[in-house]
């Protein structure tokens, strides 16, 4: 069993993997132990802070072992990638890989003999999703009937809260003005808007007056950094994206939870005081990566 997006894994695996979460984050000393002996290995293509610290740490809370590798020094970029896939999996006994393709995520499962983790492509952040439902249903007691509220840019992170939404019954309103071209996944869309799990709608106000939750992330995905034409592309995104900012003139008088993967842009995608409003959830979701990487590594690896 893989994880390269949650469109692939059934309502039962989700919501177990959630409700582990939460078992592990109130008595995570019951785990020690139970992936003694066992490696991940960690493959990066992009940086990272919650994903590798989450891996790293979470392996050894768990008894194991957490390789960490920068793609750049390896020999993945001289050979083939399915190759070098296939012999790392013949090592370790878990694979994370945060690859900037997903086509590259979807041939890397291909060949790997041992379970894989798909960290973030361009497309899908499925391990950041199943933080999230652990973070709804610790703040709001539940996942079905919850109304969440996607502002910004269509992206990665969006794309995954839709797939892992629709499976366990949560309904996802975006208010985005663009798709990342790469993100863009009609097939998902269709799925979830034809199970009455999704909608896009313009009306930025409805759309946070009729929430359980509210939540953004950067208008620029990593994988634009290495883009000759990222400073223009960051200008105009910048003025696109501005009116879709969550701050205290959108939320003001609303009941609701705010939720951000992280990093935050402070003062774009997000009012930096937002980030400690008493209606945040941030650093509690941050904080549930953990909870969240331990019992999905321990699901894939049968434990
Ligand atoms: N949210 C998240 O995946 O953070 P990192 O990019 O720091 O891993
Ligand atoms: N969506 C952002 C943040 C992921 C943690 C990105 O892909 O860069």
């Amino acid at each position: 069993m893989h994880l390269v997006t949650l469109k692939d894994w059934s309502t039962a695996d989700i919501n177990d993997t959630v409700d582990r979460s939460l078992a592990i984050k109130r008595n995570s000393s019951a785990y020690a132990n139970t992936m003694s002996g066992q490696t991940l290995a960690m493959l990066f293509q992009k940086t990272s802070t919650r994903t590798r610290c989450a891996g790293e740490i979470g392996m050894t809370q768990l008894g194991g072992h957490a390789m960490y590798m920068d793609w750049r020094n390896t020999n993945f970029g001289l050979a083939d990638l399915g190759d070098e896939v296939r012999v790392l999996s013949r090592y370790a006994d878990l694979l994370m890989v945060r690859f900037i393709e997903n086509t590259d995520v979807e041939r890397a499962a291909e060949v790997s003999e041992v379970p894989l983790m798909n960290g973030c492509c361009n497309r899908y952040h499925p391990m950041q999703a199943l933080a999230d439902l652990m973070t709804i249903k610790e703040a709001c007691g539940r996942l079905e009937g919850i109304r969440l509220t996607y502002v910004g840019v269509m992206n990665n992170v969006c794309n995954s809260l839709i797939a892992a939404g629709y499976k366990v019954g949560m309904h996802v309103t975006t208010v985005a003005p663009e798709i990342n071209p790469a993100a863009e996944d009609h097939e998902l869309y269709a799925a979830a808007q034809s199970a009455g799990l999704m909608e896009r709608s313009d009306d930025l106000r409805m759309a946070v007056e009729r929430c359980d939750v509210v939540y953004t992330d950067t208008w620029i995905d990593m994988e634009y950094f290495t883009d000759p034409a990222y400073s223009e592309e960051k200008e105009r995104r910048i003025r696109l994206f501005k009116p879709y900012q969550l701050n205290y003139g959108l939320l003001e008088g609303l009941d609701l939870r705010i939720m951000h993967c992280l990093p935050a842009h402070r003062g774009y995608e997000i009012e930096g005081e937002m980030l400690d409003d008493p209606r945040s959830v941030i650093f509690a979701q941050a904080e549930n990566r953990l909870h969240g990487q331990k019992a999905l590594m321990l699901k894939l690896a049968g434990r």
